[in-house]
């Protein structure tokens, strides 16, 4: 699928909905009416073929849930999600585990995502044995090796026998993302894949993805709260806020040039003004805490928490997405009114 834009699109989400019912069984059937989470609440984005996409946004803004409906590991409650122009948003079966091959999704803490009790050898090969992939234990363990080889945990032989308590995290997460591309895969959700590693070797995994990427032609979505990685890893970063996407844009656009009052937030939050640089915006703060996914405020759902917000903003339906140019969107009516945003 070619969109406007020129660009190959491998996944398409269109108006995504999950939202988690708060009374179950009997409760529900006595409640005057069912009140919802609405952890993922109407949410478009396309990804490229081959690139990374990242998603951020503080805790509890729905990227994890996002990525689990993506995977299909949760129904959606609404919307679609088309994968090479077909929607699955709702396949079961035969053709939901073909898809499964097909979208793998890597976790932020790859000891949970293991069985303890199987050697690298077997977490490595427990896909293949699952999709019915070569049936010899020689195939097996060909595969294993040159995977342990390509997230270079090595000496492959080695490492083949340990049980995953034996590896550090950092080689315990590129096992995991050796699984993860296992099946060949063309689409990776990573959650928050180095959040729990070490800070010094974190760039080493990101890069190491990125290697993946090329060689085995992958396309990435990758989630975090943290900017700065997203800013160096993913191509383009669409931001999260209380289950929307609230801007969406180039890497760069979006860190350089942000344009919804809660991305400047976000940015002001890591970013030290540059050596000879006067951050203009430096005042920009945020009131309160964010709403719960159970409550989200009418109009514009920041509007509690945006010290540009007017009654309009309060008033008026919820803004969908301004195309500013360049590939770059945002949720805020308000935009052409805010001081320019400046290091
Ligand atoms: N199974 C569930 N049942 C009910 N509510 C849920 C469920 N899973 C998630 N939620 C709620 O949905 C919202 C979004 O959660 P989600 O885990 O997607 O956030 P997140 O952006 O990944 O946060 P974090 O950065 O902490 O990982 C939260 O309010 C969460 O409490
Ligand atoms: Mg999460």
């Amino acid at each position: 699928m070619i969109n406007s834009q020129n660009k190959e699109v491998l996944l398409k989400v269109v108006n995504l909905k999950k939202w988690f019912p708060m009374q179950h069984g009997l409760a529900s059937l006595f409640a005057k009416e069912i009140k919802y989470v609405k952890a993922v609440d109407g949410i478009n984005f396309e990804v490229y073929k081959g690139e990374t996409f990242g998603i951020i946004g503080e805790s509890g803004c729905g990227k994890t849930t996002t990525g689990k409906l993506i995977m299909r590991l949760l129904e959606p409650t609404d919307g679609k999600i088309l994968l090479n122009n077909e929607d699955v948003a709702h396949i079961k079966g035969k053709e939901l585990k073909n898809y499964r091959k097909n979208v793998q999704m890597i976790f932020q803490d790859p000891y949970a995502s293991m069985n303890p009790r199987f050697r690298i050898r077997k977490v490595l090969e427990e896909p293949l044995v699952i999709h019915g992939v070569g049936n010899s234990r020689k195939y097996r363990d060909e595969v294993s090796k040159q995977l342990l080889e390509s997230v270079k945990v090595t000496p492959a032989e080695d490492f083949m026998e340990r049980f995953p308590h034996m590896l550090s995290g950092g080689q315990r997460q590129r096992v995991s993302i050796g699984r993860g591309i296992t099946l060949s895969p063309s689409l990776i959700v990573a959650d928050e894949p180095v959040s729990m590693i070490d800070l010094s070797t974190r760039a080493e995994i990101l890069a190491m993805m990125n290697n993946l990427k090329r060689e085995f032609g992958l396309t990435y979505i990758y989630i975090t709260h943290d900017l700065s990685t997203a800013r160096y890893f993913a191509d383009r970063i669409a931001v999260m806020y209380l289950g929307r996407i609230i801007e969406i844009g180039s890497a760069d656009d979006i860190v350089d040039n942000p344009i919804h009052p809660y991305t400047r937030v976000l940015i002001n939050a890591v970013c030290e003004p540059l050596p000879g640089k006067v951050k203009v915006m430096k005042d920009i703060q945020i009131k309160g805490e964010i709403p719960s996914a159970a409550r989200i405020p009418k109009g514009c759902r920041f509007h509690t928490r945006c010290l540009f917000a007017t009654e309009d903003c309060i008033n008026n339906p919820e803004p969908e997405l301004i195309d500013a140019g360049n590939g770059h969107y945002h949720a805020c009516s308000r935009a052409s009114y805010l001081p320019a945003f400046k290091y």
